[in-house]
């Protein structure tokens, strides 16, 4: 009598993965410089090159010396840079006013970038933390963050960039209201091309900490983020918050941080279709590189896997410190 079952494995899924050629036929998502954006630290002074500490690879540059990054990175093909200003604590005030000057150190490295490479979109980030005497993203009274007046302040922050020549306006302190009250402010002063990528699901997350050293805020802030920056234990929620600025006119939105939060990315793209980001934050970008260089995980394939990971969530692309080691490899 003839077997009834087949002698052999009915799928051999084996096949698809038995060189590289076939693996790259059947290779379901890609990794490219086009989907890296990459988050730049700025100081002030001429020539200066100096390390951040908490953040091993990564340092603070002057304006002229941004520009020079801009023209590496415009050339290895990523497509946004983003620029963290590390703001002097002598402008850090109660009313925030040095995020506005026309001549802050976040504008001048906006004009010197555009000057220097053209091609490269810059990007900010919209939140009052830098220049906040307490570290936060927002106004304090009474020990209360204050919305709508911040609010009000984020829109003349807005303009000013858009003003000195910002591509894409990143909005990152999670007050209500503000993606619309920033459109309405960049159409009224005829910036209708000036994009805004919102962080709009953005959690109250430990995995900043090594950012907040990077910007010399750590020191700065009293207490936390979590009447603003969302429960790390929500998910619903960040569908809300994505819906929300989306119809108050955010062109992007983005998820934050990254790797942990790949679940909401995922249901982000698929429910809404949205040009979706990431945030590979300082912390997942720290617990890498030190596990790198204890010579515990090979540094440059833990990069490139994770980025790869993000894709495969959904993302459109990724903020990422890594963004030019993994152009320069992924450009050959
Ligand atoms: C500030 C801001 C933060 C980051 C980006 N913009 C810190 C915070 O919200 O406290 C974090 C980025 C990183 O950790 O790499 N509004």
């Amino acid at each position: 009598m003839k077997p009834t079952v087949a002698p052999f494995p009915a799928a051999r899924l084996r096949r698809a993965r038995q060189t590289a050629a076939i693996r790259g036929m059947v290779r379901e998502n890609t990794l490219t410089p086009d989907d890296l954006i990459w988050p730049v630290f700025v100081r002030d002074g001429d020539g200066i090159v100096e390390p951040v500490a908490s953040m091993p690879g990564v340092v603070r540059r002057s304006v002229d010396k941004i520009a020079q990054a801009a023209i590496e990175a415009q050339a290895l093909g990523i497509p946004a840079i983003c620029l963290f200003p590390y703001t002097d604590p002598s402008l850090k005030t109660e009313d925030c006013a040095e995020a506005w000057k026309p001549d802050n150190l976040t504008n001048r490295a906006i004009r010197a970038i555009k000057q220097a490479a053209p091609d490269i979109a810059v990007m900010t980030d919209v939140a009052l933390d830098p220049y906040n005497i307490n570290g936060h993203d927002g106004y304090v009274v009474d020990g209360e963050i204050i919305n709508d007046a911040t609010v009000e302040a984020l829109v003349k922050m807005t303009l000013a960039q858009a003003e000195s020549g910002a591509d894409i306006i990143g909005p990152s302190d999670m007050m209500d209201g503000r993606i619309g009250a920033m459109r309405q402010g960049l159409e009224a002063a005829g910036h209708h091309n000036v994009m805004i990528l919102s962080y709009a699901a953005k959690y109250a997350s430990a995995f900043y900490g090594p950012f907040r050293d990077a910007v010399g805020a750590s020191g700065a802030l009293q207490g936390d983020k979590k009447t603003y920056q969302m429960d790390p234990a929500n998910t619903n929620e960040a569908l809300r918050l994505i819906e929300r600025d989306l119809n108050e006119g955010t062109d992007m939105v983005m998820v934050k941080p990254g790797m942990p939060y790949l679940d909401i990315c995922r249901r982000v793209k698929e429910t809404f279709g949205v040009p979706t980001f990431a945030y590979q934050v300082s912390g997942e970008y720290a617990m890498i590189q030190a596990a790198a260089q204890n010579g515990w995980i090979d540094g440059e394939k833990v990069m490139l896997e994770s980025l790869m990971c993000f894709k495969r969530a959904g993302c459109d692309g990724v903020l990422s410190y890594f963004a030019p080691e993994v152009a320069k490899i992924l450009n050959g």
